[in-house]
């Protein structure tokens, strides 16, 4: 199989990727129809959306659902979205995040949280795209290869979208996310194999099968578009303006190159003022090759073997690393890692401060952000904002031992005073 195998472009109703007008190569700038194409054919390099976008005002977009589809504007979806059945998800919760803030020695810092998407991450929002796409492609077979929160959004969004779901993850995966997709859907597949074994398995059979809609494969342009959702919300929620700095939890990349994208097209349609973000990049240690790339000074990004309890962070080959060390870099950013055990503490920091149960990759994320701080790369007296992606009771193991009863105690309140809770 060749890697640039894929299904002919099938045939695609007027308006059904909205204003979206072409796939361009991020690499060489060859362009391609819209269609279910991921590689570019001059140099293999990754496609990527691009869109004529009309004059849109902050009204239009305050007066769409409280979901992602009130940006479907600037999203490649058709303007009749709506009507078919989805997950709705988006427009989560931005949180002044004063508690943590004062723990970490920041001035302003606030909490995007994704955990309160339809499946708990914020999957949901690429994988809503992704639908979009398939249903336009006219696709029979609606498929991923992943970390765990993906195969989650995907089961969930196929079952109520009524296409044949079939979800490949490595094979020691948590068991609550195994569960999770498996009570969607009866085609979870699990692989002898990490992350990017499944990876590759599933390109080959994109390669192979026709009308399957491997969302983060052969639909990716489409599906990476939805993160950009994250970045728009973040501004609105502002106030219409942009944050100082932000965290953003690094596996294939994917989300951070997306937010970057969204404050970028803003700009530019002048829905917010222009001005710099710097843009942050979070790893656990066990599985952290573009932390190590931005660390050594590299330009390219060296595969590595996962090690890590951040399981949904724990992709060895990260497919938009370098554009993530640009961004980096370009802002005045930084990219940096953390143990297991720091993962597991900042857990625990992000729920006692605010409230807020996030699983292993929001660990990452929050434990990188105290990290950053402390060695100086991010100022504390800038406006910052930190993304939960996922939930904490899909990676209940990750703090089952750190956290527990303060006390088991006989029925009684004389057992109760001896226990020296009061
Ligand atoms: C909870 C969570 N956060 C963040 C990510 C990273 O996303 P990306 O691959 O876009 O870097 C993932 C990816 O699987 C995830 O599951
Ligand atoms: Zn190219």
């Amino acid at each position: 199989m060749s890697i640039t195998a894929e299904t002919s472009t099938p045939t695609i109703r007027a308006g059904a990727f909205g204003n979206a007008t072409e796939l361009v190569c991020r690499e060489c700038g060859a362009t391609k129809e819209l269609g279910p194409h991921y590689v570019c054919h001059e140099c293999f390099g990754p496609l990527e959306i691009t869109y004529d976008f009309p004059a849109i005002t902050r009204e239009q977009i305050e007066a769409g659902p409280a979901n992602i589809w009130r940006y479907k504007a600037l999203l490649p979806v058709p303007d009749d979205i709506e009507q078919s059945p989805n997950l709705e998800p988006g427009y989560t919760r931005l949180l002044r995040a004063d508690n943590l803030a004062a723990e970490l020695g920041l001035t302003k810092l606030w909490v995007k949280d994704d955990s309160t998407n339809p499946t708990n991450s914020f999957k949901d929002r690429v994988v809503a795209c992704a639908l979009s796409a398939a249903r336009e492609f006219h696709s029979k077979v609606f498929a991923c290869p992943s970390t765990g929160n993906l195969a989650n959004a995907v089961a969930a969004a196929g079952a109520r979208a009524g296409i044949k779901t079939v979800v490949f993850i490595p094979s020691d995966l948590e068991t609550p996310k195994q569960v999770n997709s498996a009570v969607y859907t009866e085609n979870l597949v699990a692989v002898d194999g990490n992350y990017d074994d499944v990876n590759k398995l599933a390109s080959e059979i994109a390669g192979e099968e026709d009308g399957w809609a491997f969302v983060n494969v052969n639909v990716r342009p489409f599906y990476a578009e939805g993160s950009k959702t994250l970045g728009y919300e973040i501004a609105e929620q502002l106030g219409w303006r942009l944050p100082d700095q932000i965290v953003i939890p690094v596996a294939s990349g994917s989300q951070l190159t997306k937010v970057h994208k969204a404050f970028q097209e803003l700009i530019k349609l002048g829905l917010v003022e222009d001005k710099p973000v710097k843009i942050f990049g979070a790893q656990a240690t066990g599985c952290s090759p573009v932390s190590e790339a931005f660390r050594e000074g590299w330009d390219v990004v060296r595969p590595t073997r996962p090690d890590t309890i951040a399981k949904s962070l724990a992709i060895g080959n990260p497919a938009d690393g370098v554009y993530v060390l640009d961004i980096c870099r370009e802002t005045g950013g930084a990219i940096a890692d953390i143990s297991d055990d720091e993962v597991r503490a900042a857990i625990v920091l992000l729920a006692r401060t605010e409230g807020i149960f996030t699983e292993t990759a929001g660990g990452t994320t929050v434990g990188v952000l105290k990290k950053l701080t402390e060695t100086g790369q991010l100022d504390p007296e800038l406006e910052t904002v930190v993304i939960n992606t996922g939930h904490g009771l899909k990676t209940l193991d990750a703090v089952t031992g750190l956290v527990g009863p303060a006390a088991t105690i006989a029925p009684t309140y004389d057992a109760f005073v001896a226990a020296g809770i009061a």
